[in-house]
């Protein structure tokens, strides 16, 4: 297993366009140990292949208290989205620091292939439904901060930009 580094916001890889996963393979399972312990160290409730720079179709989430409750989505497909929704404050390990008000449906039903490669339903509501959409969306090519206003936007582009100038000059240091 591997900590694996997390794109930051708002580098253009964020928003490639993933792929489906071909095979659920050995390759691929050790893309999952890999992501789940990544998610778990940055202490996040869900990470998109994407963030990680593969741009495959796989998602890991964890909404448990326990931490111990992991769901590995490979190609999920959402079959089902309710019509009523609602805004909940969202934030994101490629955007850390950042939290604001996105609205999603607030139950959803998604199709996908888990670890071992068989094909769930799975019926999500409250937190685990906004998570899946989250990080539906990533695979998309897309960062819940592109919901905000372009002047939220730009004012968290900025700041992302500036902590980055900010760490780098401490790594000169
Ligand atoms: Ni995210």
């Amino acid at each position: 297993m591997a900590l694996l580094s997390i794109l930051q916001y708002p580098d253009p890889k964020l928003h490639t366009l993933a792929r489906p996963v071909a095979a659920v393979d050995a390759r691929i399972r050790s893309l999952i140990q890999d992501m789940l312990e990544t998610m778990y160290d940055a202490n996040g409730i869900g990470l998109a292949a994407t963030q990680v720079n593969v741009h495959e179709r796989l998602v890991v989430i964890d909404v448990s208290e326990e931490r111990n409750e992991p769901l590995v989505l490979i190609n999920p497909d959402i079959v089902w989205a309710s019509e009523e929704r609602v805004v909940n404050d969202e934030g994101c390990l490629s955007v850390p620091g950042i939290y604001d008000g996105v609205e999603r449906s607030t139950q959803v039903k998604v199709s996908a292939l888990d670890g071992e490669g068989v094909v769930r339903t799975i019926e999500a509501e409250g937190l685990l439904a906004v998570c899946i959409q989250h990080e539906m969306d990533h695979l998309k090519g897309k960062v819940f901060v592109e919901y905000l206003s372009p002047l939220k936007r730009n004012r968290i582009k900025s700041k992302m930009l500036k902590t980055r100038r900010a760490l780098g000059k401490s790594d000169e240091a």
